[in-house]
């Protein structure tokens, strides 16, 4: 499967790109603000996980590159609520500031929270949402399965329901899609690796591992099958090998995509397999994993570095893919994708058909749902610059 679009991906809005985290109290109940706020660890966090605290720490300050074009015309009225899963990995924070931004330039008043990664902090946060009388929901679920009930109850109220980059699962509640094409989030880090292997010609034997994300997130399994599909014929001929014998999903999934969980994989993995030998490559699905192997290598690895892959451009693997220690991320706009998103709750505020580009590849269990699917690039240390300086994603500033 691939997604039909052809969507250029730097485009679009004039949005804030703001990395800043916000107070306890926007956390739990309270909407942010329209204004940047001094980055600030919520003391309420204690449920996500200590590894991507490190991530956040690395964000960079809460300036705002503009972005070149404008948002969507404001046309738009009435309440929207974005329910975003954590402010503690990078992404989720520009997400959610993103959609929240433009959605205000289009006329919408925005209920933005954050969940700590709390399941029932998410649903808690939703129900309020509906409450308070919300024409449409865009959410970023935390566990895939477990937002049924509440989303029932914006169903039962005539509200849609945006799923936002993972799928919810389970429930006919759901609308509408928008993502990242997920599957080639992987191909993409399957075909770094082959390229720059040679696969093709190469003699090898090559040692590869692979680590993957959160098998409550849906978009774990497409991440790692993408990768897994392109590399797999090598696997086969013996050209690459995976000494720790781990390479299902089940085997490789790292619960609540935490770097320490990654990290203590790796490590158990490195000792064991690779103390007298070279490791060629490790696989890893998303940056807040590959931040875990990163620190891993750094602690018990003495060989060649492998090539490391990521996705999410996170400022902290980008410094590190800078500094040789990270080979590629890939890059997915969030921009892009919040900009899409406002699009389609304009057209359901309206009453109108959200754009859609693939009707065949997101079964929920209750049916397909009609999905928009944004385009992934890798960046590297020889793109990065036309990729994240020059689209104003960030400045050099954030990077050093
Ligand atoms: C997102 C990734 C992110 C991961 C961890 C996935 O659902 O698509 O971009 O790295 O969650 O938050």
């Amino acid at each position: 499967m691939t997604g039909k679009l052809v969507k250029s991906l730097l485009c679009i809005s004039t949005v804030a790109l703001l990395l800043a985290g916000c107070g306890k109290s926007e956390e739990v109940g309270g909407t942010i603000p329209p204004q940047p706020v001094a980055r600030e660890r919520a003391s309420s966090e204690a449920a996500a996980p200590a590894a991507e605290e490190k991530k956040e720490e690395a964000a960079p300050a809460a300036e705002a590159p503009k972005a070149e074009e404008p948002a969507p015309a404001a046309s738009g009225g009435g309440n929207v609520g974005v329910s975003m899963p954590t402010k503690d990995l990078q992404r989720w924070n520009q997400d959610g500031i993103n959609i929240r931004d433009q959605l205000q330039e289009a006329g919408y008043e925005v209920d933005l929270q954050f969940a700590s990664n709390d399941v029932q902090t998410q649903i808690a946060q939703i129900e309020n949402m509906i409450n308070n009388g919300c024409g449409c929901l865009v959410v970023a679920a935390i566990d895939s399965e477990s937002l049924g009930d509440v989303l029932g109850k914006a169903k039962s109220a005539g509200i849609s329901v945006i799923s936002y980059d993972r799928l919810i699962m389970g429930t006919d509640a759901v609308t509408y899609y928008a993502t990242f094409d997920n599957y080639k989030v992987g191909t993409v880090q399957g075909t770094y690796v082959k390229d720059t292997l040679d696969l093709d010609n190469a003699d090898g034997p090559f040692n590869i591992e692979f680590t993957a994300g959160d098998p409550g997130d849906n978009n774990a399994g497409f991440f790692f099958n993408g990768a897994y599909d392109v590399l797999k014929p090598y696997i086969d001929e013996g050209k690459l090998v995976v000494k720790s014998g781990e390479q299902t999903f089940e085997a490789v999934a790292t619960a609540a995509w935490a770097s320490e969980t990654a990290q203590a994989r790796a490590e158990k993995i490195l000792t064991a397999n690779y103390s007298g030998e070279d490791l060629d490559v490790w696989l890893c699905s998303n940056d807040s994993t590959a931040f875990g192997v990163e620190n891993a290598l750094e602690a018990v690895y003495k060989g060649k570095y492998p090539i490391v892959t990521g996705q999410d451009c996170d400022v902290a693997n980008v410094k590190n893919m800078l500094a040789g220690k990270q080979a590629m991320s890939v890059f997915k706009d969030t921009r892009t994708l919040a900009s899409k998103t406002v699009e389609m709750v304009d057209a359901i505020m309206k009453g109108s058909e959200a754009p859609i580009n693939d009707t065949k590849t997101y079964d929920n269990g209750t049916g397909v749902i009609p999905s928009f699917l944004c385009d992934p690039v890798f960046a590297d240390a020889n793109n990065y610059k036309a990729l994240l300086i020059d689209s104003g994603y960030y400045s050099e500033g954030d990077l050093q």
